[in-house]
């Protein structure tokens, strides 16, 4: 069966695998890393070997096979390039998307070269990699293809400039196939020698990994983040328990040419070896031509946001009335002033403004600043705050009101105006600042925790306005040392607590290349996370149409009141869809619907499978599959296809041409999906002997 040349240029995935750092420790320990790698297998500190992932994501090399149909009996990994991005995070969710790129023909029984690229993110948004990966399938020549273009490869004419060596124990690959290879080739003498190797062999992406150390350990010692680029061919087979030497030529700044050599023959077992390093090309987040304006900006974390946007080039508006810090008194010039002269001093532009923006006068005052110096406004952060603590019970009006007037009446005097001019040119972006006691509560600040749980629904409302503006609206939950957190937080914390940290992630959701709206964020000390507002799952009771009693709702109170598969919900439609729906929504006993009912025995893939013959598919197809089912449920049948029909019968074929032995769950596995094909197969659960092409005829065959 020829390969199958319309693969070429299809999207394969996406597909997503979780990880932990007992997977990345898991792979170190099985290309050779220990205990005087202690950094690559123990989880304080860990670090991942750059190699680790293309073993995360191994299944999706199946997936090139499946589609271009290759002969399995005749694939090997010929060539493997990863590209890095990023650093390999210790865990998370890696998804990958890909395409076979080109399939090229080497000749009538020299078989076919398949190229495979791919790129995988990370759960973090970023992307990690990419590979390219070429598939040596030995049995698919002379399909008339186009031949690979050739490539020259040259090592330098010395000595290597570093030689590491390594000694892969005789059980290496028993510990590297839990990493994700699980192809019976490196385990199963038989299955070995059927693919024409004297024994087992070693995992080339195994003795890739132990390179891929040894590389590190030579260029950018203790810095496997540094890995940019690891590209070689798998040459020779090695077998375990070969020692193994890897030469490392250094030819420029940040690039080596490596090979790796059975120390005991002398045989390249991978060569054409290529090996970049070096600092993350990081792009800049820059401001140069955009306005911003800071409230509250003349100290605390005010100051640093508008020091680090004129510091990326943006022209800022430092607005501070100089209050006290109960917003008290009158207010001064000169905190807005200094944190202006600091601006100009390193050759930014800004210009202060002292209005409060507790009137509506003065937020109109603070944006017709911005655009009369600058011209216009892109990027508001509402900062500015005051505190009046007092226990709810002495908390007089005036509080209240104050509080409620600075930081939510605040908001909304400086942001409708500014909101106006970004909604005419079509941008803007816009950051609220709340605080963990409104998110939470703390005990002496229901004005202020009132205010700032309001800043989120003022958010949450207006990132739907400016949706279609590329108006981003997200909101920030700083913990940092400041005047108005100097008797709340214990002073050992204060040094911990610079606004510095708190500024990037303000920072960034001022910028273009912020794509989140409606979020929150908590940031302090290093440490950043998300915060929601999460909806469980609910349940319905009665009928929809009469009340429930309150006893009822008593009774089921544990579910009501459960988070569990909670949701977030941009906006309140989609809740109110959720509950209109409700009563729509399959019962929870009802089980699975009648189509997705699975087959459960062998004996009932066989009763069924006449009836999901193809006849279309087998014309012209003549062939007997044995099946030796074993387990419990097993059995041996047969299946006669000539002619366009289908015979299935209990019991053995005296002239099989293809004979498949499997255990009776992993075949029922395999017919409802659960176990890919390709995997039981490589993974030895599948056993095929005779000619193995013409298994790949039964998913054509049968539409079970
Ligand atoms: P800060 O007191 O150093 O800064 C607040 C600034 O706002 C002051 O410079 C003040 O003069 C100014 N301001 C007060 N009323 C104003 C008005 N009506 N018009 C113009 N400017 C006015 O305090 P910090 O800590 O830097 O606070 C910044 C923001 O972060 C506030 O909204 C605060 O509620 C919030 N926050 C701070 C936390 C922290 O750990 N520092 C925790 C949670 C929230």
């Amino acid at each position: 069966m020829a390969l199958n040349l319309d693969a070429v240029g299809k999207k394969i995935g996406p597909v997503s695998k979780d990880y932990n750092w007992k997977d990345v420790v898991l792979y170190a320990l099985g290309v050779g890393a220990g205990g005087s790698d202690l950094d690559y297998c123990y989880e304080k500190n860990l670090k991942v070997i750059p190699s680790f992932s293309i073993a995360a994501i191994f299944e999706f090399l199946s997936h090139y096979a499946a589609n271009a149909n290759i002969n399995l009996a005749g694939i090997l990994h010929g060539e493997q390039d990863l590209i890095f991005h990023q650093p390999i995070p210790v865990e998370g969710t890696l998804t990958t998307e890909g395409k076979i790129s080109h399939i090229y023909d080497k000749g009538d029984k020299k078989g076919a070269l398949v190229i495979g690229e791919s790129d995988t993110w990370h759960s973090n948004g970023k992307k990690l990699f990419t590979s390219i990966i070429t598939l040596f399938s030995r049995f698919d020549g002379g399909i008339g293809g186009e031949t690979a273009p050739k490539e020259t490869f040259e090592y330098p004419d010395r000595k290597p400039d570093f030689e590491i060596a390594e000694s892969p124990s005789l059980d290496q690959p028993l510990l590297y196939r839990l990493s994700g290879d699980v192809f019976a080739l490196h385990v199963d003498s038989e299955f070995a020698k059927m693919a024409g190797f004297e024994k087992p062999i070693m995992h080339g992406l195994c003795t890739y990994g132990y390179s891929c150390r040894a590389l590190i350990k030579c260029l950018t010692p203790g810095e496997p983040e540094k890995v940019r680029r690891l590209k070689c061919r798998f040459s020779r087979p090695l077998y375990p328990g070969d020692p193994i030497t890897i030469q490392i030529w250094k030819t420029e700044d940040n690039k080596a040419v490596w090979k790796t050599i059975n120390t005991r023959t002398g045989e390249e077992v991978i060569t054409n070896g290529i090996f970049e390093f070096g600092d993350i090309p990081q792009k800049e987040i820059r401001f140069d031509d955009q306005v911003a304006v800071v409230t509250g900006a003349g100290g605390g974390l005010g100051r640093i946001y508008a020091l680090e946007l004129a510091k990326r080039g943006a022209k800022v508006v430092v607005n501070d009335l100089g209050g006290s810090r109960d917003g008290s008194g009158g207010g001064s010039a000169s905190a807005a002033d200094k944190v202006v002269e600091e601006i100009k001093a390193f050759g930014g532009k800004a210009i202060a403004n002292y209005d409060s923006v507790s009137t509506p006068d003065g937020g109109a005052a603070i944006i017709k600043t911005a655009l009369d110096a600058f011209g216009s406004i892109d990027i508001l952060i509402n900062n500015a705050g005051i505190l009046r603590d007092k226990s709810f019970i002495k908390m007089e009006p005036e509080n209240w009101k104050t509080v409620l007037d600075v930081h939510l009446t605040g908001a909304y005097n400086v942001t409708k105006p500014a909101f106006q001019v970004m909604r005419e040119k079509g941008f803007g972006r816009i950051v609220m600042t709340t605080s963990a006691a409104g998110l939470y509560g703390n005990f002496g600040q229901t004005n202020y925790s009132a205010a700032k749980m309001g800043l989120i629904g003022l958010m949450n409302t207006l990132k739907l306005e400016g949706k279609k503006y590329d108006i981003k609206v997200n909101t920030v939950a700083p913990i940092a040392a400041s005047r108005l957190t100097e008797d709340i937080l214990p002073p050992e914390l204060f040094d911990k607590m610079k606004p510095e940290f708190v500024s990037p992630l303000v920072v960034y959701l001022c910028s273009k290349e912020c794509d989140a709206t409606g979020n929150i964020y908590n940031a302090g000390m290093g440490f950043y996370n998300r915060a929601a507002v999460v909806t469980g799952a609910g349940t319905t009771m009665g009928d929809g149409v009469n009340p429930p009693s309150l006893e009822d709702i008593v009774d089921h109170l544990d579910t009501i009141s459960s988070l569990k598969n909670g949701k977030v919900y941009f906006e309140l439609n989609e809740q109110v869809g959720d509950a209109i729906n409700a009563f729509n929504a399959p019962p929870p006993s009802a089980g699975p619907p009648e189509t997705a009912r699975k087959i459960s025995s062998p004996a009932a893939v066989f009763d069924a499978m006449p009836k999901a013959f193809n006849a279309d598919a087998a014309k012209g197809v003549d062939v007997i599959f044995q099946y030796h089912i074993s387990g419990d449920g097993g059995g041996d049948w047969n299946c006669v296809i000539k002619d366009g029909s289908c015979n299935i019968s209990a019991g053995i074929h005296g002239k099989p041409i293809c004979t498949l032995k499997i255990s009776d769950t992993d075949f029922v596995d395999m017919i409802n999906g659960v176990l890919p094909a390709m995997q039981a197969y490589t993974s030895g659960k599948l056993k095929i002997e005779g000619d193995i092409m013409k298994s790949q005829l039964i998913e054509k065959l049968f539409k079970l």
